[in-house]
């Protein structure tokens, strides 16, 4: 468990770090001066138990503080110390008269009040965490949801699940009650990659989901690109997830459009692949991150090919939001090709399941209306141009040229996601696209693929 505690008298941190290492031995605690970076590490450092604010803070409000801790974090203990006067005229007594889970230890005070108020805190913690002990739960009756999901809410009207086993689960999130960030990171950091809700809650969930990132994709001309490219991955993800448990709705093709119309708007502020990628936010080089910068890549290559009609944009668009969507196993998306000796390293049933992932993800492309060829596109997406590629081994004159484009900035995506964030890695994989592409139908968007990357 962890502690923060806000107080700007550096020389006071001492007493306070060894009256915690002599009671709680097993307790971690944070400082921070001010206000700013108490509210940096509850988001990014928590999740923290119980939170001290030092009543004689100068130049900020310890009450407001209070407020802003459970925005952020939600209801947990905070402990306010301080001598009787701060506490009498800078705590708001709604803060500790009438709230049964904060506490106020008045100065002098002696270690053991300290000890004992301190308790009472994590009392309270502890009591929580019972309750989210484990139960049994029917494992058809859930559904795993991406713990990316969760960074786009601070509550959620459902109860979370972790899984223990398959069929042990224990409450993480409760229904309506805030957490921070860095509840999600606590998890993310610990490997895990999907948390669980009741069949029908996911599907709300979803929807919610999908309303937010449209409604911040119907604002393309207001919104930083940055913040557009965010919300993009956040709708790939959303996409993905949806299709393969609700399958197309209106809601989902209308998120698709969104997703489309927004790549030529933020790829004409900049121009070029290079500067794009300085901004673009990759983080996990996961399905969805790769799905939204192939996007950049068609419409780079559309733009330098002088073909960039809505129907092209469309086609591509679609393509690139859907040609991984069936792979349930992110990292199958760092494969490259049927031979990649990495393939070998996943269960058989994700082997087959990569080999018919075009195929898959092609009959969904299907079953949106007002896009035409987009499922060819998308089973070609392996396809190489010496006709080594699968599921149908095309040699490049087989391939028309919005195959070809599809597929060199696929392959450019999966290849950089191989390169995680080093310098120049773009270089890097565009020489090594070219040694290989560099054939019949592929020749003329390779060109323009050049011209527009550097
Ligand atoms: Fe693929």
């Amino acid at each position: 468990m962890k502690v923060l505690f806000v107080c700007d008298e550096k020389d006071d941190w001492n007493y306070y770090r060894n009256l915690f290492a002599g009671n709680f031995s097993k307790i971690e605690v944070a400082f921070s001066l001010d206000k700013e970076d108490a509210l940096d590490k509850l988001n990014f450092e928590g999740p923290f138990a119980l939170i001290i604010v030092d009543a004689s803070l100068k130049g900020e409000e310890p009450s407001d503080i209070a407020d802003a801790v459970v925005e952020i974090a939600g209801e947990r203990p905070i402990m306010f110390i301080g001598e009787k006067i701060h506490i009498s005229s800078r705590i708001r007594p709604n803060l500790y008269e009438d709230n049964d889970i904060n506490e106020i230890l008045i100065k002098p005070f002696q270690p053991e009040d300290f000890v004992a108020t301190v308790q009472k805190g994590l009392e309270w913690v502890r009591q929580e965490e019972f309750e989210q002990s484990i139960i049994e739960l029917d494992r058809s009756e859930v559904l795993p949801m991406r713990i990316r999901n969760f960074y786009l809410f601070d509550k959620v009207p459902y109860e979370v699940y972790l899984e223990l086993t398959s069929t042990k689960f224990v409450k993480v999130l409760g229904k309506n009650k805030k957490y921070s960030q860095a509840d999600i990171n606590a998890y993310a950091k610990r490997g895990i990659k999907q948390l669980y809700l009741f069949k029908n809650e996911y599907l709300k969930l979803l929807e919610e989901g999908i309303k937010k990132v449209v409604f911040v994709l119907k604002q393309k001309n207001k919104q930083s690109p940055k913040v557009l490219m965010a919300a993009q991955i956040k709708g790939v993800l959303l996409v993905h997830q949806y299709i393969k448990s609700v399958g197309v709705t209106k809601s989902l093709t209308e998120l698709c459009s969104e997703i489309i119309e927004t790549t030529s708007i933020v790829f004409r502020s900049y121009q070029k692949i290079k500067t794009l990628l300085n901004d673009f936010p990759f983080n996990q080089y996961d399905t969805a991150e790769q799905a939204v910068f192939t996007s950049y890549l068609c419409e780079a290559m559309l733009c330098g090919l002088g073909w960039a009609s809505d129907t092209s944009r469309k086609k591509l668009g679609l393509a690139s939001i859907l040609y991984d969507s069936m792979l349930t196993n992110e990292d199958l998306a760092k494969i490259k090709a049927l031979d990649d000796r990495n393939l070998l390293m996943f269960t058989e049933d994700e082997q087959i399941e990569y080999k018919e992932h075009p195929r898959l993800a092609a009959e969904m492309a299907r079953q949106f209306q007002g896009y035409s060829d987009v499922d060819f596109i998308i089973v070609q997406h392996h396809e190489r141009p010496k006709g080594d590629g699968f599921p149908n081994r095309l040699t490049s004159n087989k391939l028309t040229a919005h195959s070809c484009a599809f597929i060199l900035a696929t392959a450019f995506s999966t290849r950089l996601a191989l390169l995680p964030g080093e310098q120049g890695n773009h270089l890097k994989v565009f020489r090594e696209i070219k040694t290989l592409y560099n054939v019949g139908n592929f020749k003329e968007p390779l060109d323009a693929l050049q011209r527009t990357t550097f």
